[in-house]
């Protein structure tokens, strides 16, 4: 993930670019009660000449417009938030990057009273820019407007007392997830390893192929979530009141509100796109699972039905590279484990960071600062609580870049190096930019511009600095490594969008607290095809186990990104000059493919996302033929495989 400002700022980047989007943003302007322009902040803004009418009805906002400003007012009025949010966002940064790395009581509340500031002036300011509203203001105007009312995935409150609570909780859900642990009882003498960590678990979740011991580091795991549930269902509570202050429905409908259409305009295009994948899908979820019940027999998983989702190789079986051996199509075709060669060759956590920014300085991008390597945490320290879930930071917004990740010697997490510097190579693209447009074009571009690189990072490419034997040669081998990749991209695919399928509706009312386990597993059976290895019940809180949950971070970026970069992918091959199969692309070294990623980069959020797009790919929608052009051969063996088998679940 990125990691900006925890909830602070929502990596979205709307813009009024139609009569669609100008309605969203009427509506987010729609405010109610007096903006509260007192003189409380060191730099307090405007106070609005008129004050806001009725409190807002979703579709019908009342526009508290002054008719007496003026554009130049509009453009010193957000210079002044320019201002504040460089001043506010940095000082809370600061305090989440200490707490995140040192999890005690007292960088929590540290943490808490940031973002209470930061939300704090939000809500305010977003009520004063209401004056604004009737004006034609400049495209960067407007622009910012708009931005300013998305700018957080966290609208609190202006109730003093509740804003307090909701910053509190929020930093309190963060650190309860960080120091999650599970102390079986077998361990309870073992004087050295007592309780056993997620990075402890995850390595059995991806290692061992004993169905009751995969079961266990599952449940343990899982049994760190239930004392979230209180807090999130207060959460949700707090949260739907402040996005609803600012104009939105409920925080579903404010974090749909990000990607420049409506909120149904983008819930329908993102089903779209998932349509277009899903046969793929359901063909990898059926041979994988003929393999694992060879594997674990039918009477572990029986024919026509769900998985059971600890048998995937992860932890939330989000991703199933790690069962490759379980799967592998065709033996002898050389081997493509990486792993091995890292730990071979002692490459320590810092040698793999450089992996990764060798990749990037061979498309022409800078070197990262020397602070980085001073600053950043690469490894997991062994006698405090760190929130190991790898993230990106521009603490100072102003190239100060940093990873916060507890590498391990593993492929995985060389992957993850570079879909971590992705974020970092993107802030120091656009750090210059007004605080507002300091954004992805939308949070999926975010998330997409590592994982484009490393679809770079083929065999051949491996080979050539030393971490792969041999590159498959062969038909055989080529479907080898499609496969590997299907687990991980095309495995991903469902659960990338039910995580805020299950939010949205958490958010909109239409799943109650007393259903909240029932309905993740809904989700998580309609759309991965996998089940909870044991009965679940509504004293589980399953989904408070997976870290963007209580994290508050938006999901369905990711879907979003595991489309994109293919059309990134595929667009940079071209520039690069490559005419190829798409898998066996790397832009590696070409500087061509660079020039065309950094135009992108340096726009941040500037423009409407699909000008982004069309900056890169020339294309201006998500799209995912270019994922279907890259697993073409494999979709076709897998169909082969697949005959005479009952698929689906
Ligand atoms: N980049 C990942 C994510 O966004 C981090 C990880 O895989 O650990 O959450
Ligand atoms: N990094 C995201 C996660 O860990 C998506 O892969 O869930
Ligand atoms: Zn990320």
């Amino acid at each position: 993930m990125r990691r900006l400002l925890r909830s602070i700022r929502k990596g979205s980047a709307p813009a009024i670019q139609n009569t669609t989007a100008l309605a969203i943003a009427a509506l987010a302007l729609a405010t109610a009660g007096t903006a509260s322009c007192a003189a409380e902040q060191a730099a307090p803004i405007p106070c609005p000449k008129v004050e806001a009418a009725a409190p807002a009805t979703p579709g019908k906002p009342e526009l508290p417009a002054d008719p007496a400003a003026t554009v130049d007012e509009a453009r010193a009025f957000f210079a002044t938030v320019d201002t504040d949010l460089r001043r506010l966002w940095v000082a809370s940064s600061r305090a989440d990057w200490v707490s995140q790395n040192f999890i005690t009581d007292d960088t929590e509340a540290l943490s808490a009273s940031g973002q209470e500031a930061s939300m704090e002036y939000l809500t305010r300011t977003i009520k004063a820019s209401a004056r604004f509203n009737a004006l034609k203001l400049p495209d960067d105007l407007s622009r910012q407007m708009l931005l300013l009312k998305l700018g957080t995935s966290l609208p609190a409150p202006s109730d003093p007392k509740e804003r307090a609570e909701l910053a509190d909780i929020s930093a309190w859900m963060t650190g309860a997830y960080g120091k999650g642990k599970y102390c079986p009882k077998r361990l309870e003498n073992d004087p050295k390893k007592k309780c056993l960590t997620l990075g402890d678990l995850s390595n059995i979740m991806s290692k061992s192929r004993k169905y009751d011991e995969l079961l266990d580091a599952w449940t343990g795991w899982h049994a760190i979530a239930p004392p979230i549930k209180a807090k999130y269902q207060r959460y949700v509570e707090l949260g739907n009141k402040g996005a609803k202050e600012i104009g939105f429905a409920d925080m579903g409908a404010l974090w749909r509100s990000g990607y420049d259409m409506t909120a149904a305009e983008f819930e329908a295009d993102t089903e779209r796109l998932w349509q277009e994948v899903k046969p793929l899908y359901d063909e990898l979820h059926c041979y994988v699972r003929s393999r694992l019940q060879a594997k674990y027999g039918k009477d572990k998983i029986a024919d026509k039905a769900p998985i059971p989702a600890h048998l995937l190789g992860n932890m939330w079986a989000q991703e199933w590279n790690n069962i490759y051996d379980l799967v592998e199509p065709y033996k002898g075709q050389g081997s493509l484990d990486v792993t091995k060669n890292l730990q071979k060759k002692k490459l320590d956590e810092k040698a793999m960071v450089r992996i990764g920014e060798s990749f990037f300085t061979s498309l022409g991008m800078d070197k990262l600062p020397d602070t980085f390597w001073e600053r950043s945490l690469f490894k997991k320290p062994a006698d405090r609580d760190v929130v190991c879930h790898a993230s990106a930071w521009d603490v100072t917004f102003s190239d100060d870049l940093r990873i916060k990740m507890c590498i391990e010697p593993k492929e995985e997490d060389l992957i993850t190096i570079h879909h971590e510097l992705g974020h970092d190579y993107y802030y120091q693209n656009y750090f210059k930019l007004p605080m507002l447009f300091q954004q992805g074009a939308n949070d999926g571009f975010h998330e997409g511009i590592g994982d484009t690189l490393a679809l770079s990072v083929t065999p051949a490419y491996l080979k050539s600095i030393g971490l792969l034997d041999k590159v498959p040669e062969n038909e055989k081998g080529e479907l080898n490594f499609l496969l590997k990749m299907a687990l991980d991209k095309v495995a991903f695919l469902p659960f990338g969008k039910l995580i805020d399928q299950w939010r949205w509706d958490v958010f909109s009312g239409k799943t109650a607290p007393a259903d909240y386990n029932k309905a993740w597993w809904a989700l998580r059976t309609k759309y991965q095809g996998v089940s909870a290895p044991v009965p679940r019940t509504e004293a589980d809180f399953d989904p408070g186990a997976k870290y963007h949950v209580p994290g508050n971070t938006p999901y369905v970026r990711y879907f979003l990104a595991r489309i994109y970069q293919f059309q990134f992918h595929r667009a940079l091959c071209k520039a690069a000059g490559q005419t190829g199969p798409l898998h066996t692309c790397s832009i590696y070294g070409s500087k061509a493919a660079g020039a065309k990623l950094k135009a992108m980069l340096a726009m941040g959020a500037s423009k409407p996302w699909p000008e982004a797009m069309k900056a890169i790919s020339g294309e201006d929608r998500g799209d995912a033929s270019a994922l279907l052009e890259y697993f073409a051969p494999l979709r076709k063996w897998l169909a082969e495989q697949n005959k005479g088998q009952t698929c689906g679940w």
